[in-house]
């Protein structure tokens, strides 16, 4: 596929016939300098964007078919999205941040709320769940995002820069979170400019001035193993 963005009488060529086949169950991290076009390919990939020509076909579905609606609905049942910027809503409980995305697809109450605490769960918050994202610290607030990303039972995971904004620990505790969902089926993509980071996946995908310029399986990825768990809340600092 192609994206093409005009800005007056400018063209920006974001992307230059790019083919990427991603499989199912895959983690995958795509590297580039800034302005490659790794969230061009991202959004397009979710669906939040389409190219200016080619194809975009999710579990065989050609997405250049569907209405806007569908789109909507095919990106609320298959993938989650994790941005650099948390993205949260601010003076907003952990838990309503994580239960957004289910008030789209039409949950029940009950259930959302069920769903977004064994969320908040899974990602070692079950002890902030009423905190405002500005009570939480980095790590966290990219934990609730996580948690957000996959009440939906997403089976895509995008992540663009996820650990772009934390240190090194929390980085990994991060990437730690995304090998496990990819341990349970789901296919991750992540976006990243630390080399580390992108030999956590399978495959490291490097794109150059909107083209793929290199594939690499990585033999042995690594194992980002911190273990998540609730701490008490007078052992945390801060
Ligand atoms: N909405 C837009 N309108 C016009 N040009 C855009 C738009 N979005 C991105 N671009 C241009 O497309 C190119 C690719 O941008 P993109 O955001 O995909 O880069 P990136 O690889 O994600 O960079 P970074 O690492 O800095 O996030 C850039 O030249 C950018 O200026
Ligand atoms: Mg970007």
């Amino acid at each position: 596929m192609t994206k093409t963005y005009y800005l007056e009488d400018i063209e920006v060529n974001a992307l230059r016939s790019v083919s990427l086949v991603i499989r199912e169950g895959e983690m995958v991290s795509l590297m580039g300098p800034s302005g490659s076009g790794k969230s061009t390919l991202m959004h397009i990939v979710g669906l939040l964007d389409t190219p200016t020509s080619g194809q975009v076909i999710l579990e065989g579905v050609d997405a250049s078919t569907m209405s806007a609606n569908q789109l909507a609905e095919l990106r609320n049942q298959y993938i989650g999205f994790v941005f650099q910027a948390f993205n949260l809503l601010p003076r907003t409980s952990a838990l309503a941040n994580v239960e957004l995305p289910l008030i789209y697809s039409g949950v029940s109450a009950t259930e959302r709320t069920r769903r977004a605490k064994d969320a908040l769960e899974r990602v070692g918050l079950g002890n902030r769940m009423g905190h405002f994202s500005s009570q939480l610290s980095g790590g966290q607030q990219q934990r609730v995002a996580v948690a957000r990303a996959l009440v939906t039972n997403p089976s895509i995971v995008l992540a663009d820069e996820p650990t772009g904004n934390l240190d090194s620990r929390s980085g990994i505790e991060v990437m730690a979170m995304l090998q496990d969902l990819n341990a349970q089926g789901i296919t991750v993509i992540v976006v990243t400019h630390d080399d580390r980071i992108a030999r956590h996946a399978q495959r490291v995908v490097r794109i150059l001035d909107g083209r793929i310029q290199s594939e690499e399986i990585v033999r042995e990825p690594v194992r980002a193993a911190i273990e998540l768990r609730d701490l008490p809340p007078e052992e945390v600092a801060g």
